[in-house]
């Protein structure tokens, strides 16, 4: 845990060193929970956020987008549950005085059972050897079933406790399992409270006039109330998807983990409208879908896992997460939910218009179901920007640090080099970097040597590095550097846009989704 601890520090460094995440207002000693994107940090953002919409929009001409206001009616919100329904169970501590997640304080007490049980299964590995039969062994190992039997029973309570809302239950397991506070390490609990997330601020300009208006705590909101519009509009029949990427704010009251939680941060959501009775099959596609949008990555399969919901939002019948194994354990980085015809039905209440599709085939007008895919760029950022960093040792004892990014979303992905500041090799090399601009990210670099470029090269990810030298001026070749396996290839310049190209371009990665 300490290394992985020791990990995660070291991420959150080599963001801010290399220019991709900074804390918010930093100069003015920061704005917690907030942050900004830098020179990399933006293009890495900017490609994810490529990736998505043309995965989206472009592989399926049932699927359009949008892009709808921050400012909202507030009776949207009241119609969608958030003004009553949008709180997280708050506990304080009376000796820190630190206010805490009631449910993230009951999770993290689960999630130590399940470390004790691998570490039990890790140690037995070691001693075992090749013999070891770990099925077995996790089946019958005494100390692992009754780590299991406990945690499954707390598991059972606190479902049951989220599910009534009961927030007196919620505490009395905090008790029972003896959790204590991270900071002043005494069990002196208040009671749980609810608390709403969502950001006020007033619309007009006096203070009688003034409206209360939220900051949109989800995209979501964004794409109902447009709905008729784009169908309409569009032409669309039903199954259609409508997506949308933008910026959503939460009042988060235990904001940590770097971007993981922020109180300022970017959707992608796409609702997916089906017709009611369907939403299973379409929540299962859905699944199997947004799974392989995440593999085709290439950032390791074992990385993910489904993880089915305990407690359904007010709007769902069905709702899963895709966990990635980031630095600090598995976590959520997209929701796949289906929200039924929650949302268009209460606009349909609220705002007295008709929401309802004429479907042809069946002769029937319905409010239509929906199945929402929503992930977060900031985590998917994060959960990239780990899968990618690694510290890896070389011959001669040096440590080079290298970010193995998907190439396609890379920040730069080519880099161009003289050898040396004179003989012409700068104006060749500034030739060649006027060429490949066109097709994708090239940056020239003259400055320290070699060996010192190509490293700060590795470190924001770039996957290749061409060097100039004065070879090049007699038969136009340059030396290619492949950045994962540090090969050195002698290839003419005519030859970098499509050697380059097919490795780094969207289009390939896209094609991978079929
Ligand atoms: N429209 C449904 C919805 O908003 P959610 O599970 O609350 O569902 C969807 O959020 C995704 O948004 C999450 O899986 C996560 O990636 C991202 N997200 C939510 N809260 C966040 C926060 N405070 N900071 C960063 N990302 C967040």
């Amino acid at each position: 845990m300490a290394q992985q601890d020791d990990l995660f520090k070291k991420i959150v460094s080599h963001c801010k060193e290399y220019g991709f995440v900074f804390q918010s207002s930093e100069i003015y000693d920061g704005l917690s929970a907030v942050y900004d994107y830098g020179q990399n940090g933006v293009e890495l953002k900017n490609n994810i956020k490529r990736y998505w919409w043309e995965g989206m929009t472009l592989l399926h001409n049932n699927i359009v987008g949008i892009d709808s206001a921050i400012f909202m009616h507030p009776t949207i919100w009241k119609a969608s549950g958030h003004v009553d329904a949008f709180n997280d169970p708050l506990i304080d501590n009376r000796d820190s005085k630190k206010r805490y997640r009631a449910d993230v304080l009951i999770e993290d007490h689960l999630a130590k059972y399940d470390e004790k049980i691998e570490k039990e299964v890790a140690k037995a590995r070691k001693r075992f050897g090749d013999s070891f039969d770990e099925a077995l062994f996790r089946q019958t190992n005494p100390r692992i079933l009754e780590n299991a039997q406990k945690r499954d029973a707390i598991h059972e309570r606190f479902a049951k406790a989220l599910n009534d809302n009961n927030l007196e239950e919620l505490r009395q397991i905090i008790i029972d399992c003896e959790i204590v506070c991270p900071i002043s390490g005494t069990r002196n609990w208040t009671d749980v409270r609810q608390f709403n997330l969502m950001f006020k601020t007033e619309m007009g300009s006096t203070a009688d006039g003034a409206m209360t208006i939220y900051l949109r705590p989800e995209t979501a909101q964004g794409i109902f109330v447009n709905y008729l519009n784009v169908q309409k509009t569009g032409r669309m029949r039903l199954p259609f998807g409508i997506a949308q990427i933008g910026k959503a704010f939460r009042n988060e009251i235990v904001a940590r983990q770097f971007i993981f939680r922020m109180r300022e941060f970017e959707q992608m959501e796409m609702q997916f409208f089906v017709r009611p009775g369907e939403e299973l099959k379409w929540f299962e596609h859905w699944k199997q879908t947004r799974l392989r949008w995440h593999k085709a990555l290439g950032l390791g399969d074992h990385k993910y896992r489904f993880h089915d919901h305990d407690k359904l939002a007010h709007y769902a019948n069905a709702a899963t997460d895709i966990e990635f194994e980031m630095p600090f354990g598995f976590k959520e980085v997209e929701g796949i939910h289906s929200r039924t015809n929650f949302d268009l039905s209460q606009h349909e209440k609220y705002s007295g218009k008709k929401i309802q599709y004429f479907d042809p085939e069946i002769n029937e007008s319905y409010v239509p179901y929906v199945i929402e895919t929503s992930i977060g760029v900031d985590r998917m950022f994060l959960s990239v920007l780990s899968a990618a960093y690694e510290e890896q040792p070389l011959d001669g004892g040096e440590v080079r640090a290298v970010l193995h990014l998907p190439p396609a979303l890379a920040p730069v992905k080519c880099a161009v080099m003289p050898l040396v500041r004179k003989d012409g090799l700068p104006e060749k090399a500034l030739e060649i970097v006027n060429d490949l601009k066109f097709d994708f990210t090239t940056h020239y670099e003259e400055k320290d040597s070699i060996g010192k470029r190509y490293r700060r090269q590795d470190a924001i990810g770039t996957p290749y590095c061409v060097t100039v030298d004065h070879q090049t001026l007699e038969d136009n070749t340059v030396t290619l550097r492949e950045r994962d396996s540090m090969e050195q290839t002698r290839v003419n310049v005519d030859e970098l846009r499509s050697i380059v190209n097919e490795r780094v371009s969207l289009n390939a990665l896209l094609r991978r989704l079929g």
